[in-house]
This record gives structure tokens, sequence and C-alpha cells, in this order.
């Protein structure tokens, strides 16, 4: 759905209609194509709504869609990662959901970095239940300090997964990949998130330049320039139904190391 467009759901009539100008568009309401507009426009809405400021995981907030969560506990089962590395903790929800899986899976551990680690933050995560399986490093991502305190943090043969959710500008998106890159195992990923901006550019809380100001253009520029990175959707387990799109605020975003 485009931002000219309107969406009209039609459930007596089991349709979807799209207009356009005097152009209109009726997707039978069981197609994918019915499905992705519907999204579309829910995430628009839950743009504005703020809706992903409104989940935790295990006590603390997690500013994710549900959907990317579970898209990723579904990657990281298959990559069984020694260690994931997060830029970006917030609250450390997602950090807590990372090490719940490594709990879970009897494997592996978490390193968070993030250029302000607010102290009941801070508090919150060490004093967490699974606070073991995480390190803290404050301090911007793309410091070459912080890089080598993270690349210590890697040891030879461990397999390694890239999550980066800190500042979401293309220049730091591409700095972090190039930084971080490196460390990632064959077959596993450096996941660019948040690349959603571009289809939100308009409204609330967004900035004239995210068309390609964005963690898609730095992901799609990275891959377009490596012979060991190509930008590629995972391959999910189980779909038993119509749908194969993911609804989410990561497009474009796993980078998977293929040699
Ligand atoms: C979207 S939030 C992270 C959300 C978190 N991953 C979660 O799922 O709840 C972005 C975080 O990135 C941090 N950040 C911004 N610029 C950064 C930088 N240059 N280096 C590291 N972290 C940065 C912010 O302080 C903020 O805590």
């Amino acid at each position: 759905m485009t931002q000219a467009e309107t969406i009209t759901i039609d459930p007596t009539n089991d349709m979807v209609i799209l207009k356009n100008g005097d152009a209109e568009t009726q997707l039978a309401m069981d197609s994918a194509e019915a499905f992705s507009a519907v999204s579309k426009a829910w995430l628009r809405c839950g743009w504005d709504t703020k809706y992903v400021y409104s989940f935790s995981w295990l006590g603390r907030p997690m500013i994710q869609l549900p959907e990317d969560m579970i898209r990723l506990q579904e990657v990281i089962y298959q990559v069984k990662p020694d260690v994931i590395i997060e830029t970006g903790i917030a609250h450390g929800g997602s950090l807590i959901f990372h090490a719940s899986l490594c709990q879970a899976m009897g494997k592996g551990r978490v390193v968070g970095v993030d250029i302000e680690i607010r102290p009941h933050n801070r508090e919150a995560i060490t004093s967490h239940e699974l606070h073991k399986y995480i390190t803290m490093y404050e301090g911007s991502s793309i410091d070459p300090d912080v890089v080598s305190k993270v690349r210590n943090e890697v040891k030879d043969n461990d397999r390694v997964l890239i999550i980066l959710d800190s500042n979401h500008t293309k220049e730091h998106v591409l700095g972090e990949i190039e930084a971080y890159a490196p460390l990632v195992s064959k077959n596993s990923y450096v996941i660019a998130c948040d690349g959603i901006m571009a289809e939100v550019k308009g409204a609330p809380r967004t900035e004239e330049d995210w068309d390609w100001n964005n963690p898609v253009t730095a992901a799609k520029e990275f891959a377009a320039n490596s012979d060991d990175f190509i930008l590629e959707e995972p391959v999910f387990p189980f779909n038993e139904g119509v749908v194969s799109e993911r609804v989410t605020y990561w497009p474009s975003a796993y980078l998977k190391k293929i040699s």
C-alpha cells in the first residue's frame, strides 16, 4: 500500500479494496496480497500509536514488534550461536530475550553495547535472573575501543550472530556492519533492524531523509560490495498458510554470511 492509497476491509464480501485516485483493486480476503495490504496499514497505524512500546520480555521492556522476535527466535535456534552481539540495549528486554534462548538451548552468551546505559536499566539487567549470560559495554558501537572490546569476547571457532539496533542512520549502520561483520560465522547473520523507516516516512516522529537514510540502504550497499554476504530472507521452519512475507519492522534486514 502506498501512502496515496486508501484501504477498505469488506468482511461481508470477503474482500479488501484498495483505492488510488480513480483506480480500484479488489483483493480476496484469503489472498497473500490482501494480507500484505492490511498488514502495511496495520504497521503504519502501529507506528503512529507506538504499539512496539508496549511489550516486555521476562520483566524488561523490549521495543520490538512481537513477530520480529518470533522470527529472530527461529533464526537463533537454527544458527545456535555461541555469542549473540547486539548493539542498542535501551531497557534490556532484547538482551534478556536472547539470554532466555541461550538458557533454553543450553548454549550461548550475549554481548550488548549501548552509547548510554542508564543506571536504572543497568541495575535491572545486572540483577536479573539471566544476567550471567550477559556482558554489557557502554560507548558508541562504532568506537574502535568498543569494537575491540566486543571482538575480544569472541573466541576462535565461536559461532557468532550480530543484531544491530542502535542508531539507525545509514552511515552508522554501515559502520557497524563493517566493524562487526568480520566476526560473523558462515550461515549466520548480521541483522540490520528497523529498516521500516522508509515505509513510515511522513508519519509522526519521522525525518524527511528516511527514504534513503536507513538500515536497509546500508545493508544493501554492504551486500552489493561484498563477496561474503548476501541479503536474503532466512528460511523459516513452519508455514501451512498462504502468507510468506514477514510483517516486520525489519525489512531487508538479514545479511547472511555465505563464505
Ligand atoms: C531502539 S533502542 C534499542 C532497543 C532494544 N534493542 C530493544 O529491543 O529493546 C536504541 C538504543 O540504541 C542506543 N544508541 C544510539 N546510538 C548509539 C550508538 N552510536 N552506539 C550504541 N548505542 C546507541 C540508544 O541509547 C538506545 O538505547
